[in-house]
């Protein structure tokens, strides 16, 4: 790995003693979702006090149940849960009460189909809830405010890598969403002085993402079909690709960016690895790892609203936050396949 890439583990180390030597209150929207219960998990474990807000539209109850699981009954009794929705105001101010230190804030409708099926929910919950959570963080004075932006926003914009102040036309309502995201961020830091931190995601994946439902992203949803018999189909010639992201890398960016100086605050930062991985490689490693090597897919047409190829710059994050994604797409994939085959109900 590049130098981008080491020092994962001593990041990690610094910032578990850093928070344990001085616990925090943390609020984590979307607590019940995919990065949400993974950023539970570590907060917990690292003895922090959490507040989970989340709705479960597309959460669940059982993503809570798999963390309990993880962390000690005294770790677990500083978790509070709010079932509410952050497009209810009041809801978001009584969850940002004035105990909370830092905003994770997650909650959001993801997928770009989804979002091109009913741009009203996706414009509902993550442009109306967004700014609800701004709202209520900026009148409830924590120190930091994190939100998930998205890598949706580089839209049509063809220059690779990635780099965080070159972007394109969204290709989708949900990529006007997180780009709306980014400007009332902008508009709240010259307005009111309120500056946040965007985190532009890039492909994440790992344990709990959801493989079911018609919105299933593509890893869980693969390792679904291949583990239950199904045929993997790929949208288009499968030379689409992406800067896949193992989740414990956008959970050491959380965590870099909430408790980073004043200086890294009002800013946006990729957050991936940094490599480009094709459908095709993506789809040979995962049979491999499920023990099929001999299983072929099927090809489809392109998807409507799906960027090409995608990889980001880390480099912003890197100096900035001292962002060091140290699991790499295929480490990742054995890690998610390994917790995946543990869980396989199928
Ligand atoms: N997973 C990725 O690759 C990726 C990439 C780019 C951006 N993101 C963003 O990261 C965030 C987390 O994504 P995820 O993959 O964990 O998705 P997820 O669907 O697993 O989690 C989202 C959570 O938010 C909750 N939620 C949605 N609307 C809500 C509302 N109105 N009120 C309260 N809770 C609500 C859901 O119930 C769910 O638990 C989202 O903002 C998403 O847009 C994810």
């Amino acid at each position: 790995m590049s130098k981008e890439h080491q020092g994962f583990e001593p990041i990690m180390d610094r910032l578990r003693k850093s928070l344990e030597d001085t616990p925090r209150s943390w609020l984590v929207t979307g607590v019940a979702g995919f990065i949400g219960s993974n950023l539970l998990e570590t907060l917990l474990q690292w003895n922090q006090r959490v507040i989970g807000l989340d709705n479960f539209s597309t959460g669940r109850p059982s993503n809570l149940e798999n963390v309990k699981q993880c962390v000690t009954s005294e770790q677990w009794k500083r978790f509070r849960f709010l079932e509410g929705d952050i497009c209810h105001l009041p809801t978001c101010r009584q969850a940002v009460d004035s105990q909370v230190d830092f905003v994770l804030h997650q909650a959001a409708l993801g997928s770009v189909p989804r979002s091109i099926h009913d741009p009203i929910a996706s414009n509902l919950n993550n442009v109306n809830g967004f700014l609800n959570m701004l709202v209520a963080s900026r009148d409830a004075n924590t120190k930091s405010f994190v939100y998930a932006a998205s890598s949706s926003t580089y839209g049509d914009h063809p220059g690779l890598p990635k780099v965080e102040d070159v972007i394109g036309k969204p290709l989708s309502p949900y990529a006007v969403t997180k780009y709306v995201n980014e400007l009332y961020a902008e508009v709240f830091a010259t307005t009111y002085g309120f500056r946040s931190i965007g985190l532009r995601y890039f492909n994440v994946f790992g344990p709990r993402q959801d493989p079911n439902g018609p919105y299933a992203a593509v890893i869980p949803k693969w390792m679904e079909q291949i583990q239950s018999g199904q045929v993997v189909q790929i949208n288009g010639d499968g030379q689409t690709s992406r800067d896949f992201c193992y989740v414990e890398n956008a959970v050491q960016a959380n965590l870099l960016a909430a408790t980073g100086s004043k200086e890294t605050k009002g800013q946006v930062y990729n957050v991936a690895v940094g490599q480009q991985t094709s459908l095709n490689e993506l789809f040979d490693m995962l049979k491999h790892l499920l023990g099929k090597p001999e299983i072929e897919p099927l090809y489809g047409d392109f998807r409507k609203g799906d960027v090409r190829h995608s990889k980001a710059s880390i480099d912003k994050a890197n100096r900035l936050l001292d962002y060091r994604p140290g699991v790499d797409c295929s480490e990742g994939l054995k890690r998610t396949v390994h917790y995946y085959l543990r869980n396989f109900n199928g």
